[in-house]
């Protein structure tokens, strides 16, 4: 290996886990931080202080920029956006386990509303202010959102929660929520709070690979109370 590409080898090797792949047209620039077993698909682009955990996918088109931290297993679907355009005070991060489905777009900031322009270049040419930065978004572990879903800016989406299609969520979700619609109302429960309570606990997604395949079971049995999961409708997230 010739000195050149051993430098640029061992540049990766230090911003890349093991095994990580990346499809041709992907594109990583020098801040990124991938776990083991990425997997970069065909025109995802990943700029600036992104971390994430091992075994992440980023399906084909996928566009994740700035501070986001992304943990195990979570599955980015084909065009899904993730962007924090400003510093870590609006940090996004995304848990374990999550599933994405197509074009989920969440932004970790807003546009101001109170000043003569909604555009940053037009505050930037006159007199930079920052966008209105609403904290941290953070989508919990064993989340599923749906295709085409917007999560707004300093939302939290607790653990096991699940975005209905189309969805435009404006309000924090509680875990295990089901919720849909713009803006989004809760549809039900994945189950109730007595099965909430032993999943929440459990912490299953800390476990470690090993622990995940001695438990089968866990995962394979039908939550005990799914079939009371629906609430009325028209319910507040
Ligand atoms: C939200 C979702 C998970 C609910 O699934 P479900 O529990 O099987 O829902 P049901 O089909 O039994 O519908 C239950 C109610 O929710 C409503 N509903 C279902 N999905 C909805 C959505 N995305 N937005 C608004 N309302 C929705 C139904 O109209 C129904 O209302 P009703 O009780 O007044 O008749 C599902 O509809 C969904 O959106 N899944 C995402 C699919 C997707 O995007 N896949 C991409 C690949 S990962």
């Amino acid at each position: 290996m010739g000195l050149g590409l051993r430098v640029w080898w061992n540049r990766c090797a230090l911003r890349f886990g093991g095994k990580c792949s990346l499809a041709h047209g992907a594109y990583v620039d020098a801040m990124v931080r991938l776990g083991h077993h990425c997997q970069l698909r065909t025109g995802t682009r990943v700029t600036g202080p992104v971390t994430t955990e091992d075994h992440v996918v980023f399906c084909e088109h996928s566009v994740v920029s700035g501070t986001v931290d992304i943990g195990r297993m979570t599955w980015l679907g084909v065009g899904s956006v993730i962007v924090n355009a400003t510093g870590p005070q609006t940090r996004i991060s995304v848990g374990r386990y999550c599933s994405f489905g197509p074009h989920v777009v969440i932004f970790g900031n807003t546009h101001r509303l109170d000043l003569a322009a909604t555009g940053f270049i037009v505050e930037a040419e006159a007199n930079f202010s920052w966008p209105d930065c609403r904290g941290p978004t953070v989508i919990g572990h064993d989340v599923w959102v749906g295709a085409h879903a917007f999560i707004a800016a300093g939302t939290t989406i607790g653990h096991g929660a699940v975005i209905g299609a189309n969805a435009v969520v404006t309000k924090d979700v509680a875990p295990y929520t089901i919720v849909g619609g713009v803006p989004a109302r809760i549809l039900g429960h994945r189950c109730g709070d007595a099965e909430r309570s032993r999943l929440l606990e459990s912490e299953w997604w800390n476990w470690s690979p090993a622990e995940l395949k001695m438990n089968g079971e866990f995962f394979t049995r039908p939550l005990n109370d799914a079939r009371g999961r629906r609430s009325p409708s028209g319910g507040q997230p």
